[in-house]
Parts: C-alpha cells; structure tokens; sequence
C-alpha cells in the first residue's frame, strides 16, 4: 500500500503544535510528513496479507482464521493455548487480573507504561529488576534488556517467593531503546523462578527483533534460524503476552498464550467479559488471518535484517555527525538522547517532550516522549518518577519508509541539534490520570 506524505510549512507546523498543546500524540496524521511516532501498527502489510484479509471468516464463533492463528503462535511462539485480544493492552489487562493478588511484586526488566499501569490496577508494585547497564545510554553492553539475577534474588529474599506474582520479562526492552535480552540470561532466569517455584510471563511484543540480536551476538546461534532462535527464547516461559501490531506485521491485533490448561480456561473467561468470545478477542476473522500471515513473514532471515539494518543505517549516519543517541543501536528505534541535547533543561521541564516538539516545529518529522512524562507518577507518592533516562523515540514503521526519508530525517535532527543551545523547556498544563504521555497539553516557557 502506498500512502501519500505531505509537506507542510514552518508556519503549519507552528499552528499545528500550538493546536496540540506541544505533544506529538496530537497532532493531525495529515499534518506530519515522516511519521516516526511508532513503530505500532503502522506497518505496511504484504501481498499475501491482503489476500488473506479476503479470506475472512465472520463467524461469531470459531472461525477458520483463529485456527490459522493458533497453529501460527503454537508453530512459532511455542505456547499450548491462545487468546486473542483486541491488541496488547487487552492481554496485559486479562493476566494481570488472572494472577496478580493485590499486594504483590511484580519484578520486571524495565518498566513499560501499559504493562506496568495493568499490573498496578491489579493491585502489584512493580520493581525494576533491570541490569544497572539499561539505564546509561551509553554503555556498549550487547544484551542491556538482561535481568540481573542478584536483583531478583534479593527481592525474593526481601519479599518472600509467595508475594511475587510473576517475574515479567520484556524482549527487546522498549524503554531501554529497544535492547534484547540474550538466551542466556533467559535460561538462568527459568533455574532461579523454578528454584523458587515462580512463574516467568514473557512480553513478546518485540520478541523477533530480540531473536535477531541473539543470532548476531550470542555464541552457538550464529547457524540458527530466527525461527528457531525465537521458538527456544519463548520455551523457557510460561507464557506470553503480544502485542501484535509491531513484530507481527498488522495493523491491529494481540494475544495472550499460556502453557497452563486451567489458566487458560480462566483467561478464556475473563475475555469473554473484556475482550469478545475467545475465539475472536476483539479482532476480525479478517484481521487474524492477516495475522497468522504476518507471523510466518516476521521470521524470515532477510526480511528481518533488512529491517534492523534500515534502523542502524538512521543510527549510525547520527552517531558519525556526533548526535547522542542510545547505543547499542536497537531493534525498532532510535532513542536521542535529550539530556546530552539540552543541559539547561530540568526534568520538570520535560527534555524529551521538548525534542519531540522541536523536531516536529523544525522539519515535520513525527517522534514521541519517552521521558519523565511517560515515567508518570508514582502511585504512593504522586511525584514525577524522574527516570535515569530522557529519551525522544525516532520509531521506524516496517516496510514503510525508504532510505531516502532516513536521510532527511537524519538531517531534520541534526538543525535541531545545532539549534540546541537556545532552547528552552516546556510546563505541563494539562494532566490526564493515566498513561499521560497520550494525552497531556503542555506550553513554551
Ligand atoms: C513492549 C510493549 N508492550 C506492550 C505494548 C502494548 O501494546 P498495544 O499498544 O498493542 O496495546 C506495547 C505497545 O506500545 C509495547 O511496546
């Protein structure tokens, strides 16, 4: 599918940010001209896709494409039994209410804002349990998404193995600027969380991305096929959840995938409240045919080199013009690295936020926040979290974009960057409860 982009004026963009109180999730889609807010649904799908998406099965109950769609997940992500979901957010809601007990801990590597508001609501604290590497944009570390071990110990230890929910593993690490996690690491973690009789739930929104990063840099999978490197990441899991709008190549959809029969009937329940009859969970017959396609296409060697390939070729043309940006480079984006652009800015004038608007006014390339704004609040305290890192995500959509608009985006940074010194910060002006980064209005200083 080809998508017409339009050029608009330094004064359009003015207006239009003005218009959307300086927060790039408000702008108007017609008013950007590279759209790199996310990498989440905005892949284009392939030939085979859109023949599938004719071929769907409406029925209200068991239709043919969740079949196709089980045996994807089954063959590829290895889990026993599927629930579709509408998209990520409703799987992440239906576990964390299946398994959380209010008052619990949930460890996890990295917080994300969804997964972290769901296990919340379902009464959790959530602890990062992330290797101390993840929060330094700087370090070379090759698996920064790891979790360490002694962290998760010593919150066993502090809590006791009856007070922890779950341990939540995330591959590739999207606050960490998409930093996979190596198998290695996934292996010890499965010993210690049998050791303590935990169960380990993984978030395999990026998971093929992350098999990528284990085929290239870990020892004795260089021969492996992604297929394969991906199969054995989600066997040492008990189950996962998807949020299929990224890796999988669609437009909308999810899953939740467990290896337990009796949870799996309790989730199966909980969807027919939230979600839609468990044979469908919120999509279109259509759209899980589109699906089980994507995934097949997801796995392919070539295709995912070409991908990763075109987000390195966007690092490393700004890392050559000495522009800060999270390294190693990762999986579907490349993360600035707004404190190093600007100094003058305090956390509570909100740098990330600032780069975003900034690249936006300056050149209509579409980035978002993933700073002190999407940190939110603590919930006890109802303080700014003020996360170690301040970030501006540059997200590639798959099969979307061409080298070409890397370049201009590449250069649209760099003005931004020269410029950097003279600006100034932004005030929060309008806070909504939850998930503020979608929807919170902020003003110049
Ligand atoms: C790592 C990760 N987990 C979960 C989600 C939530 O998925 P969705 O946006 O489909 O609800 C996202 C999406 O942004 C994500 O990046």
């Amino acid at each position: 599918m080809v998508e017409p982009i339009r050029m608009t004026s330094r004064e359009d963009r003015e207006r239009a940010l003005r218009e959307a109180g300086y927060n790039t999730f408000l702008l108007r889609s017609e008013d950007v001209y590279i759209d790199l807010l996310t990498d989440s649904g905005t892949s284009a799908m392939s030939d085979r896709q859109w023949a599938g998406m004719m071929l769907g099965d409406e029925a209200y109950a068991g239709s043919v494409n969740f079949y196709h769609l089980e045996a994807a997940v089954r063959e590829h992500y290895s889990y026993k039994y599927i629930v579709p979901t509408h998209q990520g957010r409703g799987a992440e809601h239906l576990i964390s209410r299946a398994v959380i007990k209010p008052g619990q801990f949930v460890p996890g590597n990295m917080y994300f804002t969804t997964t972290r508001l769901h296990q919340e609501l379902a009464g959790a604290t959530f602890v990062d349990v992330i290797i101390d590497e993840a929060h330094d944009p700087a370090s070379p570390h090759p698996f920064k998404g790891n979790v360490d071990p002694a962290k998760l110990d010593a919150l066993i230890k502090r809590v006791g193995a009856d007070n922890i929910a779950y341990l939540s593993l995330a591959a590739t690490v999207n606050m960490a600027g998409g930093q996979p996690v190596s198998m290695a690491n996934v292996r010890e973690l499965r010993k210690l969380c049998d050791r303590h009789g935990l169960r380990m739930y993984l978030d395999a929104t990026r998971a093929v991305e992350n098999a990528f990063f284990i085929q290239e840099r870990e020892e004795g999978y260089q021969a492996k096929s992604i297929k394969a490197i991906l199969f054995e990441l989600c066997s040492y899991t008990d189950g996962a959840w998807m949020s299929a709008k990224k890796d999988s190549l669609v437009n909308i959809g999810g899953w939740l995938a467990v290896n337990d029969a009796e949870l799996f009937e309790q989730l199966g329940n909980l969807a027919v409240i939230y979600e839609g009859l468990h044979t469908y969970g919120g999509m279109a017959g259509r759209d899980m045919e589109a699906l089980a396609i994507g995934i097949t296409e997801s796995v392919q060697d070539d295709y995912i080199r070409a991908r990763i390939g075109q987000v390195r070729y966007l690092g490393e043309l700004l890392m050559e013009w000495g522009i800060p940006i999270v390294q190693p480079i990762g999986g579907h984006a490349i993360f600035l690295d707004a404190r190093a652009f600007y100094p003058q800015v305090t956390q509570d004038e909100f740098p990330a936020q600032t780069l975003a608007a900034e690249l936006y006014r300056d050149s209509g390339v579409r980035s978002m926040e993933r700073g002190n704004v999407s940190a939110g609040r603590d919930p006890a305290t109802g303080k700014h979290r003020y996360p170690r890192l301040e970030l501006t995500r540059l997200t590639i959509p798959r099969r979307v974009y061409t080298q070409a608009h890397m370049d201009v985006v590449a250069e649209a940074v760099k003005a931004v960057w020269d410029a950097r010194k003279s600006t100034r910060g932004l005030k929060m002006v309008f806070e909504p409860k939850y998930l503020r980064f979608f929807q919170a209005r902020f003003e110049p200083l």
